[in-house]
């Protein structure tokens, strides 16, 4: 579908295509960022595997050295993940251990080649924040020059961030992304409610303000109708 002269990617998250005119702009990226387990991975995962459903390919960029059979066991959990689409529609690359050894630009060019071999409609690296951690100075150009290459692709791409508390989301990466999609926790500490905010999105006349979520075993993450 298209909205605003943009085709849309439906987000596979229930109730967000609603707040974002139907799903996100293709191509795009968007920045997925929020607290510690707040949802971040279960999003992206959902995102991947509602394409799969369709038959879309998706690329699901791991940057913390973990084995598949790890984000294996973590997904095996919910319902979505169906395991019939591992290494098929839904394909796993660790780039964690490259990180390790390797230079801003060949970590661009490893991560091409892999888009370029998969093919995929749907992209997700999680979480980008680690790369901050790695490259310091470097950082914020590596970013743009990600962001730059990744809207060269046939695809949407989510890059999860981790906010550390006090903190609203990572500005090295939030400048050069088409969207900005927050996760957060209650700061009252309390019952673990969970909030969804559209921040940016290129294109859309998003819903603003604070939407509650919830993590249910079946669909992963979904957006509630109340407000938060
Ligand atoms: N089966 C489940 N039912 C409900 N909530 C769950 C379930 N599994 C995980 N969660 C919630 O999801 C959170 C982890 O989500 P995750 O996507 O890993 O967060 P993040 O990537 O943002 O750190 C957990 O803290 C927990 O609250
Ligand atoms: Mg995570």
């Amino acid at each position: 579908m298209t909205t605003n002269g943009f085709p849309r990617l439906y987000s596979g998250i229930p109730g967000l295509d609603d707040m974002i005119e139907g799903g996100f702009p293709f191509p795009s990226v968007v920045l997925v960022a929020g607290s510690a387990g707040a949802g971040k991975t279960t999003f992206a995962q959902k995102f991947l595997f509602s394409g799969a459903e369709k038959g879309e390919q998706g690329l699901y960029i791991s940057t913390l050295s973990e084995p598949a059979q790890w984000m294996l066991r973590y997904a095996s959990q919910f319902e979505f993940a169906k395991p019939e689409f591992y290494g098929k529609e839904v394909v796993y690359y660790d780039l964690g251990t490259e990180l390790r050894k390797r230079s801003g630009s060949e970590i661009l060019d490893l991560i091409d080649a892999k888009i370029a071999e998969v093919m995929p409609a749907r992209i997700v690296i999680d979480p980008i924040t680690v790369v901050g951690t790695m490259m310091k100075d470097d950082y914020r150009i590596f970013a743009f020059d990600l962001t730059t290459r990744l809207k060269n692709w046939q695809a949407v791409t989510l890059l999860t961030g981790e906010v550390r508390p006090g903190e609203m989301y990572p500005a090295e990466i939030s400048y050069a992304v088409d969207g900005v999609i927050l996760l957060m926790l209650s700061d009252e500490g309390d019952a673990r409610r969970k909030y969804i905010e559209v921040l940016k999105m290129r294109g859309t006349n998003h819903l603003t303000g604070k939407q509650s979520v919830d993590i249910t075993r079946k669909d992963g993450v979904i957006v509630l109708k109340a407000r938060f």
